[in-house]
């Protein structure tokens, strides 16, 4: 029953069919869950929810995953590299709007221009706020010397989304080349980590062909990395990308957010005091998605400053919101509503994530 099951996971490990019967719940058990869910965030990490200013770098990208919007092979995007001047602008306006931290993110790339490039702006980034403004950078696979070399210019956080822990599956979602290996993917992920980032990893949600069964797999997957952070939400379909011909295998977008939220609740479940996003992927289903991902979990939010002539470019998949919002009326509502739901912006606080303190032995 999903209740002695939830009783287990405080002391002890629940097996993958446990996981699959949390992920099944509905009605009062699901319920209980959220609230669970919700009652260990409160008591390990508190009611603070983080920002992280992001910032959509660019939109080109050398891989050609089946899913994304801004594949390679997509020749209907207007590829676009945000200028230096209005990277340090919203980095500005972040450190002047107490974010403590940003987000970078972009399409894979790694010949030397543009990882040099990144350290650039990540010197610049510290030195207009006196090295108080944090950077996680999220830029896919890179070789351990880029990865030193950004962590030494001042990153301190990487995000790198498994996508699907299920080898079988995470081929269906990627061609079948070096470029694309699972392997190298797993391998990027534990060099991060030895490079001294605190890492975050991720998968979509409600993929096609995906089961619940890989879904419980994901979560031990992130379990057995130990990770420190972690960004998850609905898959979402794009007609210019290859998956979209299995959009009848879909469950509705409905059952794809809820299946997200549950997915939310389960880690922070498994995982008391890692950082968990309230993904904008969530938001474009529910207008009101990244609030209910905090009620059930999560503790950190990615508000978009993205400079706004490059944003609808930045089309990863269908109906992504805040095309038009500038960052301020967004962040006013953003505030509203994460209070009104009981939490509070840890405005100025880099809000590492504890598991990460913890696993350094830092208080
Ligand atoms: N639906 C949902 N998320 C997507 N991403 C890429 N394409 C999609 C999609 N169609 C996510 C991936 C990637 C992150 C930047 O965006 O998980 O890691």
């Amino acid at each position: 029953m999903v209740k002695d099951i939830i009783e287990k996971i405080s002391h002890s490990q629940p097996d993958r069919a446990e996981i699959v019967e949390l992920l099944s719940s509905t009605g009062d058990d699901l319920k209980l869950l959220f609230e669970e869910a919700q009652k260990v965030r409160l008591k390990y990490i508190g009611n603070k929810v983080y920002l992280r200013g992001l910032i959509e770098y660019s939109n080109r990208c050398l891989k050609d995953c089946f899913y994304c919007g801004v594949r390679r092979g997509n020749s209907h995007v207007h590829r676009y590299t945000v200028e230096d001047k209005y990277v340090i602008e919203a980095a500005q306006y972040a450190f002047d709007n107490n974010f403590a931290s940003l987000v970078l993110q972009s399409g894979e790339r790694s010949n030397p221009a543009f990882t040099s490039k990144i350290s650039y702006l990540l010197e610049e980034i510290k030195k207009l706020s006196g090295g108080k403004l944090g950077v996680t950078l999220s830029m896919g696979e890179q070789s351990e010397e880029v990865y030193n070399e950004w962590f030494n210019a001042g990153a301190h956080r990487f995000l790198l989304r498994i996508e699907a822990s299920n080898r079988s599956l995470y081929s269906k979602m990627h061609p079948n080349d070096e470029l694309h290996s699972f392997d190298r993917r797993i391998d990027a992920i534990k060099l991060l980590r030895k490079c001294g980032y605190q890492v975050g990893t991720g998968v979509m949600v409600g993929l096609p062909f995906q089961t619940l069964d890989d879904l419980a797999k994901d979560l031990l997957f992130m379990q057995e990395l130990d990770i420190d952070m972690c960004g998850m939400g609905p898959y979402i379909e794009h007609e210019e990308t290859p998956l979209y011909e299995h959009r009848a295998l879909l469950m509705p977008l409905q059952d794809r957010f809820e299946l997200s939220l549950k997915m939310v609740a389960i880690l922070r479940l498994l995982m008391k005091d890692v950082n968990i996003a309230a993904t904008t992927a969530m938001q474009t289903i529910d207008s009101r998605g990244r609030e209910k991902a905090i009620s059930v979990g999560a503790n950190v939010v990615m508000p978009n400053l993205t400079p706004l002539q490059y944003r609808e470019d930045y089309f990863l998949y269908n109906n992504k919101p805040g095309v038009a919002d500038d960052a301020d009326s967004g962040l006013e509502v953003m505030r509203q509503n994460i209070e009104a739901a009981g939490s509070v912006i840890g405005f100025g606080e880099w809000g590492d994530s504890k598991h990460f303190k913890k696993r350094k032995g830092i208080k």
